[in-house]
């Protein structure tokens, strides 16, 4: 089952303006393990359940091209009023019927987005428009994460962060509790491709 959220105008606009990207360092090892697994060429990445499109514009410096999609017309808006690179496309779609042909894709992303997709649809989707030796990454945050930064304690940082989430907990979605890392667990453990990193 598919749960829709994120997807009204003014949530679109918060995202644009709020939305932590993910780190340069994270998509270097994403895109490492596809050099490693796959090689170059690097034709042909899709970012499902891109959002305002922070994460597509990152892997947009490592792909040919990029198509980037997501379910919700006021997200793709934002995207594409926004957009800084020239190789990404951005289209309206689901994670369960994805706009593009089998077998043509290097890399499928899912960046704090899979949780929400109707998974089993979406695996399957993903499975088709893959390459052969092409890969499917997903990334998520967890809260249960040691933080850490130069100009603040680890304790004081932690002992915040903490706090804020303490106040948050009572409005997460039942669907994913206070954390959503189970949920990948279990997918990751299902999957059934020789070749996976957690
Ligand atoms: C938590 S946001 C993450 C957005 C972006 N990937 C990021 O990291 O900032 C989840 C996104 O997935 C999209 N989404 C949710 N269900 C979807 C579905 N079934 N198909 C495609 N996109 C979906 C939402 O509209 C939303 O933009």
């Amino acid at each position: 089952m598919a749960h829709r959220l994120f997807e009204g105008k003014e949530h679109a606009e918060a995202y644009l303006r709020f939305r932590v990207s993910p780190s340069d360092h994270l998509i270097q090892q994403v895109v490492d393990f596809v050099e490693k697994k796959k090689g170059r060429p690097f034709d042909l990445a899709l970012d499902v359940g891109c959002g305002s499109g922070q994460g597509s514009t990152l892997l947009a410096k490592h792909f040919a091209s990029v198509v980037a999609t997501d379910i919700s017309p006021a997200q793709i808006e934002m995207a594409v009023a926004h957009a800084s690179m020239p190789n990404v496309t951005y289209k309206l779609s689901t994670a369960e019927e994805l706009p593009l042909a089998t077998g043509s894709v290097d890399l499928v992303t899912a960046m704090s987005a899979f949780h929400w997709f109707d998974r089993p649809c979406f695996l399957q989707e993903a499975h088709r428009v893959l390459k052969p030796h092409g890969c499917l990454a997903l990334l998520n945050y967890t809260l249960d994460m040691e933080l850490s930064h130069e100009d603040c304690p680890s304790d004081t940082l932690n002992a915040i962060c903490e706090e804020f989430y303490a106040a948050l907990r009572p409005h997460f979605s039942p669907h994913l509790r206070s954390t959503s890392k189970p949920l990948y667990k279990e997918s990751y453990e299902a999957i059934p491709y020789p070749h996976k990193e957690w």
